[in-house]
């Protein structure tokens, strides 16, 4: 019997090496590296082993005018920068449950003019059947296999020769090549480098499904995000119906757009008005509700900051955010603490963002401000104001960018009144807008401005 031999790779860079290591001497992570059996055969890497490469000049190289694969789905097509590029290799990652492979059955079932092989390793035929009559598109062109062999998938993708294939997950497809178990480090390397091998070779787009991992990494070596084209992030809370489909990256387009989607009864809903998220609820009266003009990606959007304060009914105070970083929240409850004068030591204080989206965007801590100060009164802002401004630790409002989309997303949902940093005011003409427009400097200004 040929011996086994095993190795210690790196669960974050994927180095090797014969015995274990407290710390990884590549990427300088600790406690990182697990055992894995490895044997080395000669086998080829791909069946696909029959092109040579050839050095051409860089004059001479073809680029076929960016044909570009269009996913029937306005917001995936606005991720992946304008559709699917021929060839390519796109890993979606998410948690489990978020809807990841609704998404990419909901597309391929919509991208009819295609041949589309899904290779399923998670769901039986029958469960994928069950779950394309929930979602009710019904397509001529797809092939289903569950399959988790690499080598069994190859022959079907030979016999086959779909236009797009999807594979869900990466973590359960295995090579025989490699001898560990799928989803270790080896496996899910090996596999992924020789799929990338075929998409490039055949000019056939692949859609990877990865898992997440406790910290919200993609499962796997972190080579797998180095080796992919494309990496997009499928993310919500999964107790809300919204999701973000973010893009990490993107080697054939900007990584700044974003997609949204709402989770429903028969599948995910394109989100291509953002807005919509605030603007289903009626707060008229309420402390506490404060409206930002928000962008993420590079699409402005309003979005509701609800905040509740209330005197600590312990001794010790308690402090929870969802949606906001709890750092950035405390950080500003400290300029209203020490800038503004508002005691706000022995307070607990509840911070929410609307519909369960995380959002990243500085500009929102006016709102957040606004929200909390609001609540501390029990004065309730105005329905149609909204706010956009970066707080600093001094309790100045600094600017932000894109103010004109901000501006104008504002005036096209009907707000009366938006408060902005004083140093944004000359990037635009304001002339024609009908939206008054308050420039504040500091902390207390909107304080004043808002609650007189
Ligand atoms: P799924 O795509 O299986 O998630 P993943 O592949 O990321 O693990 O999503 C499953 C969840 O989505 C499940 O909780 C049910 C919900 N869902 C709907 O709400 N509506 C639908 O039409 C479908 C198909 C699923
Ligand atoms: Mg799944």
């Amino acid at each position: 019997m040929a011996k086994t031999k095993t190795a210690f790779v790196c669960s974050q860079c994927g180095n090797d090496s014969p015995k274990w290591q407290g710390k990884c001497p590549v990427c300088g992570e600790w406690n990182t590296y697990v055992e894995e059996i490895i044997s080395k055969s000669n086998a080829p890497l791909s069946n696909f082993d029959t092109f040579r490469s050839k050095p051409l000049l860089l004059k001479d190289i073809q680029t076929d005018n960016e044909v570009r694969i269009d996913m029937n789905d306005l917001e995936l097509n606005r991720v992946l920068g304008g559709g699917l590029v021929p060839g390519s290799l796109v890993l979606i990652g998410g948690e489990p449950g978020i809807g990841k492979s609704t998404l990419v059955l909901q597309t391929v079932l919509k991208l009819d003019k295609y041949k589309t092989l899904y290779v399923s390793g998670e769901e039986s035929a029958k469960q994928l059947k069950l779950r394309a009559e929930r979602l009710g598109v019904d397509s001529e062109n797809c092939y289903i296999v569950c399959e988790t062999n690499l080598e069994q998938i190859f022959t079907h993708i030979n016999n086959i020769k779909p236009d797009l294939v999807i594979i869900d997950s990466i973590q359960t497809v295995f090579t025989e090549r490699v001898e560990s178990s799928p989803g270790s480090i080896a496996q899910v390397r090996e596999s992924s480098a020789s799929i990338l091998k075929f998409a490039k070779e055949t000019n056939t787009p692949v859609l990877l499904i990865g898992h997440i991992n406790k910290e919200g990494n993609i499962a796997g070596p972190k080579v797998l995000e180095h080796i992919v084209d494309t990496v997009l992030q499928f993310e919500g809370d999964r107790h809300y119906m919204y999701r973000i489909l973010r893009n990490i990256k993107n080697r054939f387009g900007s990584t700044s757009e974003l997609g949204i989607y709402e989770m429903c009864q028969r599948g995910l809903r394109e989100v291509n008005n953002p807005s919509e998220l605030l603007l289903t609820q009626n707060h008229e009266g309420l402390s506490g509700v404060s409206i930002s003009a928000a962008i993420e990606g590079v699409r402005p959007f309003l979005i509701e900051t609800q905040a509740l304060v209330s005197t600590a009914a312990y001794g010790m105070p308690q402090r929870s955010s969802t949606g906001f970083d709890i750092r950035r929240m405390n950080m500003l409850l400290a300029v209203l603490e020490k800038r503004v004068g508002f005691k706000l030591g022995q307070k607990d204080v509840f911070l929410n963002i609307a519909g369960g989206l995380r959002v990243n965007d500085p500009a929102m801590d006016l709102a957040v401000i606004a929200s909390i100060l609001s609540s501390n009164l029990d004065v309730a802002i105005e329905r149609e104001v909204c706010t956009c401004g970066e707080v600093g630790l001094s309790g100045e409002i600094r600017p932000v960018n894109r103010i004109e989309q901000r501006i104008l997303e504002a005036e096209k949902l009907g707000f009366k009144k938006i408060l902005i940093p004083q140093n944004n005011l000359k990037e635009f003409d304001n002339k024609k807008l009908s939206i008054q427009i308050k420039t504040v400097k500091k902390v207390e200004e909107a304080f004043k401005e808002l609650f007189g």
